[in-house]
């Protein structure tokens, strides 16, 4: 069998940190190590650093902000239904998209790109976040549909109510910053 061939090192790097030891041990070695490594790149995704999360919760709103702004430029101005519809389903696929795991435990203070400007009320037991949360999905999700099907009026006013839902939730777990 190529493996045991006698002179093969198929190993090389472990000889000098165990010069007697025999293949079945190296492999076992190397498995070990094998598995370590898998466990920690394992736990490293399942629990990224509150710094990462934070980032990418600042990131999140940040492009649904630019987003809202394309929308409201429009339904303020020129109408541009295909560039509506392309911030319109942005928004919706953010607000959809579990943005709640990004309020872990661990985040409630810190920094991401910089200072977090939530508030800890956001975490506590009695928190409305979950509702606010939804009500945002909720209200995107509309607006995407009538980008795509309703006329500038009917956007408007529901980009009117989606405003609301950013704001209710601003007013109770955001610091002004
Ligand atoms: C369910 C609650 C909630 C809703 C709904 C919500 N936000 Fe926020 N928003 C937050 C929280 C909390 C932060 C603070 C994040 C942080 O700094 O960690 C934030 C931060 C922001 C930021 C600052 C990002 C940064 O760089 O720090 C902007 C801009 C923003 N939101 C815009 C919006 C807009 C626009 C909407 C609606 C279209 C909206 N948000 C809806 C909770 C919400």
């Amino acid at each position: 069998m190529l493996l045991s061939w006698p002179g093969y090192e198929p190993f090389p790097f472990l000889k000098p940190i165990f010069p007697d030891m025999n293949l079945s041990f190296k492999r076992a070695v190397l498995a070990t190590l094998a598995i370590t490594t898998l466990s920690l790149a394992a736990i490293a995704q399942q629990a990224p650093k509150p710094e990462q999360v934070i980032k990418w919760r600042q990131s999140a709103f940040q492009v649904i902000a630019w987003n809202s702004g394309r929308v409201k430029a429009n339904v303020d101005g020129q109408y541009n239904k295909e560039e509506v519809v392309k911030a319109s389903n942005s928004i919706a696929a953010i607000a959809n998209g579990g943005l709640g795991s990004l309020f872990i435990a661990g985040t409630e203070t810190g920094k991401g790109w910089h200072e977090t400007s939530v508030k800890p009320a956001l975490f506590a037991a009695d928190s409305k976040v979950g509702e606010y949360a939804a009500a945002f999905a909720k209200e995107s999700t509309e607006l995407a549909r009538l980008a795509a099907t309703s006329d500038q009026a009917h956007v408007k006013e529901q980009f009117a109510k989606l405003g609301r839902t950013c704001k209710a939730c601003h007013d109770d777990y955001k610091s002004k910053d």
